[in-house]
């Protein structure tokens, strides 16, 4: 089969190389993919959310599965426009429905959806510019921290954490008043929940599902989880507080439910869900729903991950997910991801990597790379992601460090600290 995969990042790369392993794919293709995908398949310079352009590589190609990594196409609406689509309703299209995909796309959606399920999320409240006057008052009512969530997609940055009913207020009127654009026309206001975090995925055609490896991700820059939010700076799995009680919880409470729901509203979902979860005492509630899998938890997760990948996309739409059981790597993984001088603010492209070559024992995949004229220069914040293997991620991380000693560009930062805090 000719599988066709969207998108460039970190978790592109990690896709790639697991869809590679397996004999079912014959050929690769990414859109647009990035320096490393280029060694795994054949990099398109396509944009995923041009739907008419990837339709007609998909049908000039002869394509047979498209696998969707990031959330922007999926909420809006890729999977939709292939069933909808002459010559595309027969290619196995590996993500959610637009509807599924709100599970992401709209905050407030999700929020609603936990709720009238009794699935454990923290306590809300939304608004728009026209109940601008009920929210000051409601915020005036909330014991601080006080969490503010644009609505729809912001890139990673639409939430705020207040630590007074003043900066809320505040932060309120700039949200509505269009900080986020559109993504904030409407604000969930969320109960702050005070617990340690990990990252649970599922596979699903929207009836059964399976529990892929599970992991935990380091999003602040700086050591100790201190300093703004990134897309992530690493991630380890498994995880040691996510056992066997707390797993069952997660899957009855969460997973189950969830998968329940999509079902009867009836939203079309043959893809990965993403369950961002925080433990509070011995309970599991969500923090977020995403639509797709984690980047850089999948650098982590796919390594552990036995199942040959392509095998259980394919049982997706074969209807035949049930009788696959998931194999794990008993070893522990660990991802450090090396970013650019100044990320998350701004930062300079373009500086030589070198050392690659001298990298010994860890997997590296390409997050913000590009190979120009023979020479690999940097090309985004997140740069490149080690993942190595250990007994545990302590000793998987240290390999993982060791390693990133070893390559070299101008601005190079990294933390040490993966995992610090279990
Ligand atoms: P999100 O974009 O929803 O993942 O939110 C980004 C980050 O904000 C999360 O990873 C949490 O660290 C934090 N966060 C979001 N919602 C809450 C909440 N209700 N309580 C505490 N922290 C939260
Ligand atoms: N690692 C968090 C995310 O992918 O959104």
């Amino acid at each position: 089969m000719k599988i066709l995969l969207l998108g460039s990042g970190g978790r592109e790369h990690a896709f790639a190389w697991k869809i590679r392993q397996s004999p079912l794919c014959e050929r690769l293709f990414i859109a647009p993919g990035n320096a490393g995908t280029a060694a795994l398949g054949e990099n398109v310079p396509l944009n995923p959310n041009d739907f008419e352009a990837i339709g007609k590589f998909v049908r000039e190609k002869e394509i047979g599965m498209a696998v969707v990594g990031p959330e922007e196409p999926l909420v809006l609406g890729i999977y939709d426009y292939f069933k909808n689509t002459p010559g595309l309703e027969q290619v196995r299209l590996i993500g959610p429905s637009k509807t599924g995909a709100q599970l992401e796309g709209s905050k407030a959606f999700a929020k609603r959806f936990m709720m009238e399920r009794g699935i454990p999320t923290a306590a809300y409240a939304e608004f728009t510019a026209d109940s601008l006057a009920e929210g000051l008052d409601y915020l005036a009512r909330q014991q601080p921290p006080i969490v503010l969530k644009a609505d729809g997609l912001a890139a990673g940055k639409g939430v705020l954490i207040c630590r007074s009913v003043q900066e809320a207020q505040t932060e309120f009127r700039a949200m509505l008043g269009g900080k986020f654009g559109q993504a904030s026309a409407r604000v969930v206001v969320e109960e702050f929940l005070d617990g340690i975090e990990f990252s649970v995925f599922a596979i699903t055609d929207g009836n059964t599902y399976k529990i892929l490896p599970v992991a935990k991700d380091y999003k602040r820059i700086g050591e100790g989880d201190t300093g703004l939010n990134t897309g992530g700076m690493g991630a380890i799995s498994p995880v040691p507080f996510a056992d066997g009680e707390l797993m069952a919880r997660v899957e009855s409470r969460i997973i189950a439910p969830t998968i329940r729901g999509l079902r009867e509203i009836g939203a079309p979902y043959l893809g990965f869900v993403f369950f961002g979860l925080i433990r509070v005492g011995k309970e599991p509630y969500v923090i977020e729903y995403n639509c797709r899998m984690g980047d850089p938890e999948t650098e982590a997760v796919f390594p552990r991950l036995q199942n040959d990948l392509v095998e259980l996309m394919m049982a997706l739409d074969d209807g035949n997910l049930s009788s696959i059981a998931i194999q794990e790597d008993p070893r522990a993984a660990a991802t450090v991801i090396l970013v650019s001088g100044g990320y998350p603010g701004d930062y300079e492209k373009g500086k030589a990597i070198t050392g690659l070559d001298e990298v010994e024992g860890s997997i590296v995949f390409h997050a913000g790379s590009k190979l120009e004229n023979g020479r690999m220069l940097t090309n985004g914040g997140r740069v490149i992601a080690l993942t190595s293997y250990g007994e545990n991620f302590r000793q998987a991380l240290a390999l993982s460090l060791r390693n990133a000693g070893k390559i070299q560009y101008e601005g190079k930062y990294y933390r040490r600290d993966i995992g610090f805090d279990l």
